[in-house]
């Protein structure tokens, strides 16, 4: 390793995501493209390491969504649990066990752990009061119970958890709490539950994370752990009253199950046992590395809460770092499952097959590292287009075709070495130990720009030695040009394997030549003279505007969609006397002309029959009826005895009755059957 390691081998783990919906580009870039990376480069230096992930099934996320969709939890996670992991499989991340915490083994780690830590006695047992929900008859454990955030004030936080500010809550801290299954108002009811007492873990937190950690873990993770640990820590209980979950491994507990935040931490440990019988070596040897990939949302739990589980045990090493990131916006707002605000990674597919590799380079080139950070539509195109086509696959492609066409496709002999060639892989020596630096410290993008400064070091090169020219006059030299322009080629094979793998295969191919261990890059006889390369095939493709614009279209129709679900009716008004309504004269009337009102977008000008002369009305529907014509012989309800008044030149004597619908479209009022023009309204 490039920085000092005093590690045998690796645990790497991702946050499990929660199987009730599918997986989107947050979850990529936040989390499973930087572990992945990691994971790759690992093993590109020749390290062991297990890479664990898997879903989460329990908890009351699922559950709230069985019940939406009136079918049962398992249902739930046997459908997502497949679409999330085959995801993951097709954008290459390279897990050694994607499981699943419904199985068996799991339930059976879980309880054990559990039983082994309540015999030691380190649970603290207490009935107290939860909050019940008596419409429903069922405790409001976590997700069931909505309110007030006590410390952000934000309404939408979570009896276990506020998201807007992360804090980790009990549901009795809420203020104005609210069942999210009857809507109403929740009462107190005394029930039995286990604790967690993270307040007696307290010193030993600020030791290790505090003092510890101070160095080594990333500035959000670190100030999170700070501020909780200064604020106090509560006892959690590690129970619920839920029918879904581990059931708690105990005679008295009855319709209870495990807190899904005890269980699922404990998912990467029954992960590891369901992957290898020589699993120990990975979770209690002090030469192993642990180390947590996950958002934001999930530093607590992370830092705090599980690792006093495995203190508690005592058996298990803690993590030695967990770099979490920020969030990922799309186009500005945040990603939501429930407002279909999403890149969902199957749908990408759909829409740019075979494009795995761009979006996991344009995810980790936006990756949130230090703070939240946006997606957008022509960031994605603008990257592709202008980097990945024209920095590093125009250098691949040129130097293929170059070398078909000058050299017979095959690694010509370097005869004919300058200042410059050597100057070039002076500098191609260094790339190895820089990206590698880069992405031992957790620092994704700067790794990946390092990456791609390795391309531009070939374009440079092959730009100044011009091969193409000096092919006429001096064959040596343009042959050593390519000699050495393949040399990046083939190193770009190895380096870019952990960022984009599907790539890196392709190039491998194409050169003809195996992969290599990541310490062997740096060095210019990677491919030897004589090898027979491939066909050149395009790397990437430039992404049109139609296709850019077709997913803005996309999200636009979601936003449009989302505004039509939130709108409610505009607040009835006062009450009126019935003299006061008799006093506006409602009428029927039939319309004979109906004309656009020229220099004025939403007027339309109406003739209208009304039983006793005609009458010109104008009326601001225009928008709403862009074929005015058609209007002609419809009969409609107008007012009647408003004082005339001039519209854009205009006199207008009276007014049509129209509905307003959600979207704004104006829709004219009409009687339901035939009556005579003049007719009263009433
Ligand atoms: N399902 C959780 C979430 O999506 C993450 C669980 S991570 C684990 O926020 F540690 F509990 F496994
Ligand atoms: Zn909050």
């Amino acid at each position: 390793m490039y920085t000092e390691s005093q590690y045998k081998r690796y645990t790497v783990t991702t946050a499990l995501p929660y199987a009730n919906g599918p997986v989107h580009i947050g979850h990529l870039a936040g989390v499973y493209v930087p572990a992945d990376i990691y994971v790759r480069y690992l093993r590109a230096m020749g390290q062991d390491v297990l890479f664990i992930g898997g879903s989460d099934e329990h908890g009351v996320p699922i559950t709230l969504k069985a019940r939406k969709e009136g079918v049962s939890p398992q249902d739930i996670v046997d459908r997502y649990h497949g679409i999330i992991k085959q995801s993951f499989q097709e954008f290459g991340i390279s897990f050694d066990i994607y499981s699943r915490t419904s199985g068996k083994t799991h339930a059976e780690t879980a309880a054990a752990y559990f039983r082994k830590m309540y015999e030691a006695g380190q649970f603290v047992e207490k009935i107290s009061q939860q909050y019940y929900d008596e419409e429903a008859g069922q405790f409001l454990a976590d997700r069931y119970i909505t309110g007030t955030c006590p410390h952000c004030g934000s309404e939408k936080a979570y009896g276990d958890q506020c998201e807007a500010c992360g804090t980790s809550l009990n549901a009795t801290d809420l203020i104005h709490p609210k069942s999210t299954l009857s809507g109403s108002a929740p009462v107190l009811k005394e029930t039995k539950h286990w604790f967690l007492p993270l307040d007696q873990y307290e010193p030993w937190l600020r030791e290790w994370i505090l003092e510890g950690h101070k160095e080594d873990w990333k500035s959000n993770v670190y100030g999170q752990c700070k501020s909780w640990i200064e604020a106090g820590l509560q006892p959690r209980a590690v129970t619920r009253d839920l029918n879904w979950g581990v059931p708690v491994p105990l005679k008295d507990a009855e319709g209870k199950v495990l807190y899904v935040w005890f269980d699922a931490p404990i998912g990467y440990i029954s992960f590891s046992k369901e992957h290898t019988p020589d699993w120990e070596k990975y979770w209690k040897d002090k030469d192993t590395k642990l180390v947590h990939f996950i958002g934001k949302d999930n530093i607590v739990f992370h830092c705090i809460i599980f690792p006093s589980m495995l203190k508690a045990d005592g058996s298990y090493i803690l993590p030695a770092n967990v770099p979490a990131n920020e969030f990922l916006n799309l186009e500005g707002d945040k990603i939501s499952t429930s407002r279909n605000w999403a890149v969902w990674l199957h749908e990408y597919l759909k829409d740019f097959p075979e494009k795995q590799d761009v979006l996991r380079y344009v995810l980790c080139a936006n990756a949130p590292e230090t703070k939240d950070n946006d997606f957008t539509w022509k960031d994605f195109q603008l990257k592709n287009n202008s980097e990945l086509v024209a920095i590093f696959g125009n250098f691949v492609n040129r130097t293929m075709v170059l070398t078909h066409k000058y050299a017979d496709g095959k690694v010509p002999a370097a005869t004919r070495m300058g200042t410059l060639e050597e100057q070039t892989l002076q500098e191609l020596k260094i790339f190895p130990e820089r990206i590698g630096r880069s992405l031992e410290n957790y620092r994704f993008r700067e790794a990946l720009a390092e990456m791609m400064n390795l391309a531009r070091l070939g374009n440079k090169y092959l730009t100044e030695a011009e091969p193409w020219k000096t092919v006429k006059t001096d064959t040596e030299y343009a042959l050593t040009a390519l000699h050495v322009s393949l040399q990046i080629c083939a190193n770009l094979a190895v380096l870019c394997r952990p960022f984009l793998p599907f790539t890196a295969d392709k190039l491998s191919r194409m050169l003809h030549r195996k992969d290599c261990a990541w310490t062997e890059a740096g060095d210019a006889q990677l491919l030897p003279v004589g090898t027979p390369l491939e066909q050149p095939e395009l790397l990437f493709e430039k992404i049109e505007d139609a296709a850019i614009e077709a997913q803005v279209q996309r999200l636009l129709e979601t936003k449009r969609q989302n505004e039509l679900n939130a709108w409610t009716p505009a607040p009835y008004k006062e009450k009126v006397a019935f003299e006061d309504f008799q006093k506006v004269d409602i009428r029927v009337g039939t319309v004979l002309e109906c004309t656009k009102v020229p220099k004025a977008d939403k007027l339309l000008q109406f003739l209208i029959e009304d039983g006793d002369k005609r009458r010109t009305i104008v009326s601001g529907i225009a928008l709403s009826y862009p074929e005015p014509e058609k209007l002609v012989g419809m009969q409609v309800c107008f007012i009647a005895n408003f004082e005339p008044r001039k519209l854009k030149g205009v006199l207008s004597e009276g007014m049509l009755l129209s509905a307003e619908d959600k979207d704004g479209r104006l829709v004219l009022l009409s009687p339901s059957g035939k009556v005579t023009p003049g007719a009263s309204v009433g």
